[in-house]
C-alpha cells in the first residue's frame, strides 16, 4: 500500500488485514519511516520501503513477504486441523414431552460407552433442563460455570466444570436457577459449542421445545440437526413450521435427520405421513418401550443398563450412524467384538 496520501487510512486497513486476513501481508511504501514505524508495526505491517526504493531493494522486501506469508499460511493451516472436528447432535422438536431428553440422554451414553471419552451432553433447555436427573446425578457445577470459563478462554476450567458420568459421558447441566436462563445469549451458547467440539468428537446437545434463542444459537454449530416428532398432528405441524422457519434461515436442507418416537402408536398419523410433512424420509423410528418412563424416574438411562428393549435398539444404530465404521453397537448398545453379530 502507498500511504503516502493518507497513512491513517493506509494504517487502519494494514490492521484489520492483519485481524481478518492473517494470511495477508502488507508492504507499506512510506517517505516518513521514523514516525510511522512503531504504528506499522503494530499494525503488523511486515515491511516499510522508500518511495524510491531500488529494484534490488523492491525484490528483497518482495522475497521476505512472500515467506513470511508462506509461514503464516501454513501455521494457519495447522491450526485449522486441530480446529473443530467433533460432530454437535441437536434435538429439535416443538412440543414438550415428545422424548427429547429420553432420545439424547441415550444416544449420549451410547456414543460414551463406545468411544471413551468421546462426548459430552449439553441441556439447553435452560428453565427445565432435566438431564442431570434423568442421569442420576447431583452436579456442582452448571452451564453458567461453563460460559465463565469460555469467556475467560480457559480450557481446562471448562473441563473441570463439566460431571462425568458413570459411563464415561461428560455433562454439562442447565442451570440450577431457572432464572438463570435469562442472561444467558445465544451468542454464548455458540462460543460453548465451537470450543466443545474441539474438545470432544461428539457433543449432544437436549433442548427445549421450539426454536428458543439459545437453540438456533446451537444450530449455527450443529453438524447434525434431528428432528424429533410423535405421530401427533400437533407435534409434527409444529415441526413443520420450524423446517419452514429453518429453511427461511438458509439452514440445514440436507442433513435432517427425522427420528418419530412412540413410532408404533395408531393414532392415525403414520410414518409416510411424517414423511410427507416434512419431505425428508423418517431415519430412526422408536416404538414405545415399557421400561423408559422408570428409567428417566430412577435416572439409569436403557442404553446404560444394556437391556433389550426397542428404543435401546433403535438408539443404539442411530449412534452407529455417526460412529466410526469400526466401532459398533448391537442392539442391546454393547460394543460389537469383531466377527460376532448380535
Ligand atoms: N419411546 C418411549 N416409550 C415410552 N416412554 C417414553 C418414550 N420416549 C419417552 N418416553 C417417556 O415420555 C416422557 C417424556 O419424555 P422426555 O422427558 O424425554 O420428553 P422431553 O421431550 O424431553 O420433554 P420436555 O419437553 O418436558 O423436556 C418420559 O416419562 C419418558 O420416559
Ligand atoms: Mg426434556
Amino acid at each position: 500500500m502507498d500511504s503516502r496520501r493518507d497513512p491513517d487510512l493506509c494504517l487502519a486497513l494494514a490492521a484489520r488485514f492483519h485481524t481478518e486476513h492473517p494470511d495477508t501481508v502488507v508492504l507499506l511504501i512510506t517517505d516518513q519511516p521514523e514516525a510511522l514505524g512503531l504504528r506499522a508495526m503494530r499494525a503488523g505491517v511486515t515491511d516499510l520501503l522508500a518511495p524510491g526504493a531500488d529494484l534490488q531493494e523492491v525484490n528483497r522486501a518482495l522475497a521476505e513477504a512472500k515467506q513470511q506469508a508462506e509461514a503464516l499460511a501454513a501455521r494457519h493451516a495447522s491450526t485449522e486441523s486441530q480446529g473443530p472436528t467433533g460432530r454437535v447432535i441437536t434435538v429439535v422438536a416443538s412440543k414438550g414431552g415428545v422424548g427429547k431428553t429420553t432420545v439424547m440422554t441415550n444416544l449420549a451414553v451410547a456414543l460414551a460407552q463406545a468411544v471413551p471419552n468421546s462426548t459430552v451432553i449439553v441441556d439447553l433447555d435452560l428453565q427445565f433442563g432435566d438431564v442431570a436427573t434423568a442421569l442420576n446425578l447431583s452436579p456442582e457445577h452448571f452451564l453458567p460455570d461453563a460460559l465463565q470459563s469460555v469467556a475467560s478462554g480457559d480450557t481446562i476450567a471448562l473441563k473441570t466444570r463439566l460431571t462425568l458420568h458413570e459411563s464415561g459421558l461428560y455433562v454439562l447441566p442447565a442451570p440450577a436457577d431457572p432464572a438463570a436462563a435469562d442472561g444467558i445469549t445465544s451468542a454464548q451458547i455458540s462460543q460453548l459449542l465451537q470450543v466443545l467440539t474441539q474438545e470432544f468428537p461428539f457433543v449432544v446437545v437436549d433442548t427445549s421445545p421450539g426454536l428458543a434463542d439459545h437453540t438456533l444459537g446451537a444450530l449455527d454449530h450443529t453438524t447434525d440437526p434431528l428432528l424429533l416428532t410423535t405421530l401427533s398432528v400437533p407435534a409434527l405441524s409444529g415441526l413443520r413450521k420450524i423446517v419452514d422457519t429453518l429453511s427461511v434461515l438458509q439452514m440445514f436442507t440436507e442433513r435432517y435427520h427425522v427420528v418419530v418416537n412412540h413410532a408404533d402408536a395408531a393414532d392415525g398419523v403414520t410414518l409416510s405421513d411424517v414423511e410427507q410433512t416434512l419431505g425428508v424420509l423418517v431415519g430412526t423410528a422408536i416404538p414405545r418401550s415399557k421400561g423408559a418412563p422408570a428409567s428417566i424416574n430412577v435416572g439409569v438411562p436403557l442404553m446404560q443398563s444394556q437391556t433389550r428393549d426397542p428404543l435401546v435398539r433403535a438408539l443404539a444404530s442411530l449412534a452407529n450412524r455417526l460412529l466410526p465404521a469400526g466401532v459398533q453397537l448391537d442392539r442391546r448398545g454393547r460394543l460389537r467384538t469383531k466377527g460376532k453379530k448380535s
